[in-house]
């Protein structure tokens, strides 16, 4: 399974980068192959309907697009913003649904996430697999959500929590091996 995966955060110092590179890890070792995408490579500017008319999708639109299309499967992991999809993720996947029939269609999706916050992220889901769904992605039933993220990770990127490490790495094996 060839997995493209990215972290719907921004920052450098994302949990959910970290989060990401270790399920990245459990995917290459249940024989997936991985790559990790910067999403400040694949995060375009605000939908405006102007814009699409004069010069249609962004390069970052399309880079996004094409790396869906070259995989057969993807793994967003996303902290949760006011209880929902924070923007710039929705704002990427509004573009990417501008291009029809879907480039989502039948795709794989795994959704997992970090925040900081005592519930890890389980509105943030539930709002992003409807927009996912929308698209006819094909999101995983299951997914992992990582709450207090401030103080689950070692200061070299490993899981605090070996029950966490575990129940992430089950989650990823289910993926690559049923999707
Ligand atoms: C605008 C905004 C809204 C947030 N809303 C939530 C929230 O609803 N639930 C939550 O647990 N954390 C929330 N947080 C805290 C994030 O979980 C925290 O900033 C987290 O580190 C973001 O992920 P990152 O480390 O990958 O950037 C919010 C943060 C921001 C900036």
């Amino acid at each position: 399974m060839k997995i493209f995966a990215f972290a719907g955060s921004l920052r450098a110092a994302s949990f959910n980068r970290t989060l990401l590179a270790l399920a990245a890890t459990n995917a290459r070792t249940a024989g997936a192959t991985v790559e990790i995408g910067d999403f400040r490579d694949y995060c375009p500017p605000h939908y405006d309907g102007d814009l699409e008319a004069a010069s249609g999708l962004p390069r970052e639109a399309q880079a996004l697009i094409a790396k869906i299309d070259a995989s057969d499967g993807v793994i967003i992991a996303s902290p949760e913003y006011n209880r929902s999809i924070p923007g710039p993720l929705k704002n990427a996947l509004d573009w990417v649904s501008r291009v029809k029939p879907y480039k989502l269609t039948g795709k794989p999706l795994l959704m997992i996430g970090a925040t900081s916050g005592k519930v890890g992220c389980l509105d943030g889901f539930a709002a992003l697999r409807i927009t996912l769904e929308f698209q006819a992605a094909k999101v995983y039933a299951e997914s992992y959500g990582l709450s207090r993220a401030a103080s689950a990770f070692t200061t070299s990127g490993q899981f605090a929590d070996a029950a966490e490490a575990a129940k992430l790495n089950a989650l990823i094996r289910a993926f690559v091996t049923q999707a």
